[in-house]
């Protein structure tokens, strides 16, 4: 094989970022991996917008289908975002037996488990890194680099939007109204932004996160979730006064009484580290028995930083294609009691 081919499912921040960083890194892709990787056909809702003018125009369609039963296609590139339609090409593209990468933590959330069982069936890969913390390698490290530890608990901010929020409200006194509108045209917000500010978005990272963390299946219905409404007039003001800062925190810890995840805005004293996580950075702290505590941080959202964690996924795919071990992965998820933390 001396060319692998993507379908790309959607041209939007993600999709351009990983069409830009495809065709940009290209030499060095090759360098790599020893094959061209090309952008055989995209799929767009609106034909008529202006797109990258570094694509072919004979790429794009409006047709799903197109492109999922275009047989000459090897990989499948999920960055459509919404539910049913992406779970569905997720679904179909696993079941053709192409190799498959989304950033879509709505779908990995809800329905991350099955899937990664019938891309075990199937003898396919489903990769999903930039579903959480955008260009955070968070992922990996809980599946590959921190495989050898027994994590007790993780503690982070895994939303770019509400962050980036609270950071200009406290540093540039903006409004909240002003913030969003500024975090949407940055392109961190999801389509439907109450996603982000009511928590469901962090939560859903938390439960991808714990659910790596901790071999178990976490459900969405398993987190407290506390969205930016809970926070009073005044709180953010307050806790400047006092040496502390207001984050958006999801948590999740395990003992020998279950797991507990949630997500809320809190008081951050000053000094932890995650106080100074500013603007669109996340950071996730991991404790485990043997590595002690160990922080990671980064751009948790905006097109290259993501798109970076969506190409490395189409990397690890394509060399497991051309080593000829796609789909032999190892999951050993075994359930475990998940226990909802006091909502009061
Ligand atoms: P976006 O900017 O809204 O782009 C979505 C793209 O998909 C657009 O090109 C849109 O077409 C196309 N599309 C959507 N639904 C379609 C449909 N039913 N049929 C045909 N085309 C369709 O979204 P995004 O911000 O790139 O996010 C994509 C995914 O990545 C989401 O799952 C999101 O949660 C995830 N994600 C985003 C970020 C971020 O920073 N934005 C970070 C990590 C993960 P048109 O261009 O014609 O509208
Ligand atoms: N809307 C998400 C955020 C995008 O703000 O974190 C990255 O997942």
């Amino acid at each position: 094989k001396n060319e692998i081919s993507i379908g790309l499912l959607g041209l939007g921040t993600v999709g351009s970022g990983v069409a830009k960083i495809l065709q940009q890194h290209q030499q060095d892709l090759h360098h790599k991996l020893g094959v061209q990787v090309s952008i055989k056909k995209v799929l767009v809702r609106n034909n008529n917008k202006e797109r990258l003018s570094i694509l072919d125009p004979n790429v794009f369609t409006t047709d799903i289908d197109e492109i999922l039963n275009d047989s000459s296609l090897d990989i499948i590139v999920e960055v459509m975002g919404g539910i049913d339609e992406a779970k569905r090409a997720i679904e179909e593209a696993l079941k053709a037996g192409k190799q498959v990468v989304t950033a879509n933590k709505d779908v990995m959330a809800e329905y991350g488990h099955d899937l990664l069982k019938l891309a075990d069936e199937q003898k396919c890969d489903l990769f999903y890194e930039a579903s959480v913390a955008g260009g955070i390698p968070i992922i990996r490290t809980l599946e590959d680099g921190l495989a050898s530890d027994r994590i007790s608990s993780l503690m982070g901010i895994v939303n770019g939007t509400t962050n980036f929020i609270l950071t200009k409200m406290k540093k540039e006194n903006m409004s909240y109204e002003t913030a969003l509108a500024e975090a949407t045209r940055l392109g961190y917000a999801e389509a439907d932004p109450s996603a982000d500010v009511d928590g469901l978005d962090a939560a859903r990272k938390m439960v991808i996160l714990s659910s790596l963390a901790f071999s178990t299946e976490v459900h969405i219905d398993d987190v407290l979730v506390r969205g930016m409404s809970e926070i009073q007039d005044g709180d953010l003001e307050m806790a400047n006064n006092f040496g502390y800062t207001m984050k958006m925190v999801g948590s999740s810890k395990k003992d020998e009484d279950g797991i507990e995840v949630a997500v809320e805005p809190i008081f951050l004293a000053n000094s932890h580290p995650l106080a100074s996580v500013n603007n669109e950075f996340n950071a996730v702290y991991i404790y485990g028995d043997a590595v002690g505590e160990t922080m990671l941080y980064g751009p948790g959202a905006g097109s290259l930083p993501t798109a970076t964690s969506v190409v490395s996924d189409i990397i690890a795919a394509c060399r497991n294609l051309l080593l000829e071990v796609n789909g032999k992965r190892v999951h050993s998820a075994q359930h475990e009691r998940v226990i909802k933390p006091e909502s009061s």
